[in-house]
């Protein structure tokens, strides 16, 4: 059986490279200052008179019991933890895991407070970007995987052979508001295909292509006669603030052919993306009645504009 590619599990093999690999460090670390808190097991013994700066310097910090305890609570154990759930396949540890690399940031920045600018210091806060960044990447990952939509959910497409709903779809997020729309009127569904690599992360990066440069992108043969309905949903999602590639090769196909039109327009951000929707006009040669443009990061609706 083909093992099917994730992004997610990718992104959290990093994750768990960098919890465990900060978290252990801290510990040993940790567990230096506290056998010997004057901090001789790590040569620290010069750099106690840095920590005089800070706020109740004289109680905390005139060893390094305090700060020992501080780096076991504050970035071992918690990393150690996150790297745990991570390894049970348990969703928090990516939240735990992204957020304690901002933590770390945070550490650092006193540390570039305290200590005069020194290489260690400038690799552990690129750590700690590089661990959020990875945390981040690994949640956006897992969304976009859990996220499923089935035409068997929609019962009534299909009860109305007079109205056609068109989309093209990635992700699956214009699949979904697609269906959506059709479920409401009872249309027939149809999914252009391109004979184009969508998929993945250079699925992504060749996508970006054909938008950077308004391209059309090849499309399968058009199978449905678009002249036969009274009314033709096009849904897109936007591509590099213009419309998706396969659409704009769907819509030159459908020229002269559709009698009453609307479109939907998916996209990341809160942008109305009205040139596309005029582009879709010039390219059928006819007037959208409708355009319903939404805003849904990762599949989830914020946002929507009618005009
Ligand atoms: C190559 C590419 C470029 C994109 N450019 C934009 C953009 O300029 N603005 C935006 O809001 N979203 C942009 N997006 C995000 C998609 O429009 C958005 O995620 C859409 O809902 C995806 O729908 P789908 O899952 O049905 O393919 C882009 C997505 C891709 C793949």
């Amino acid at each position: 059986m083909k093992k099917i590619h994730s992004r997610f599990s990718v992104a959290r093999g990093f994750l768990i490279f960098w919890t465990l690999f900060i978290g252990i460090g801290a510990v040993a670390g940790a567990a230096c200052m506290l056998i010997k808190p004057d901090g001789s097991l790590m040569g620290m013994q010069g750099l106690l008179p840095y920590f005089q700066v800070l706020p109740l310097a004289e109680i905390l910090y005139q060893d390094y019991l305090f700060p020992g305890i501080a780096l076991l609570c504050v970035n071992g154990l918690p990393n150690l933890l996150a790297a745990a759930l991570l390894l049970r396949q348990r969703k928090a540890g990516v939240a735990l895991g992204g957020g304690l690399g901002i933590t770390l940031m945070l550490w650092i920045c006193i540390q570039f407070v305290i200590f005069p600018i020194n290489f260690l210091d400038i690799a552990f806060f690129s750590f700690g970007i590089l661990q959020a960044v990875t945390g981040y990447a690994a949640w956006v990952f897992c969304r976009q995987e859990q996220f499923t939509v089935s035409a068997a959910d929609y019962p009534h497409i299909g009860t109305n052979p007079k109205r056609l709903v068109v989309y093209f779809s990635r992700m699956g997020y214009t699949k979904k508001l697609a269906l959506e729309q059709a479920e409401k009127t009872g249309a027939e569904v149809y999914e252009i295909q391109t004979t184009e690599r969508t998929a993945g992360t250079l699925g992504f990066w060749w996508c970006g292509r054909y938008g950077m440069h308004g391209w059309a992108m090849p499309i399968k043969p058009v199978t449905v006669e678009l002249s036969c309905y009274e009314q033709v949903v096009i849904c897109s999602p936007i591509w590099v603030f213009g419309l998706a590639g396969p659409v704009r090769s769907f819509c030159k196909e459908a020229k002269g052919k559709i009698k009453s039109a609307d479109f939907i327009l998916t996209h990341h951000t809160r942008m109305h993306y009205a040139g596309a929707a005029r582009e879709m006009e010039r390219l059928i040669g006819s007037s959208a009645n409708r355009v319903i443009s939404v805003s849904c990061p990762l599949g989830k609706q914020t946002g929507i504009a009618v005009f």
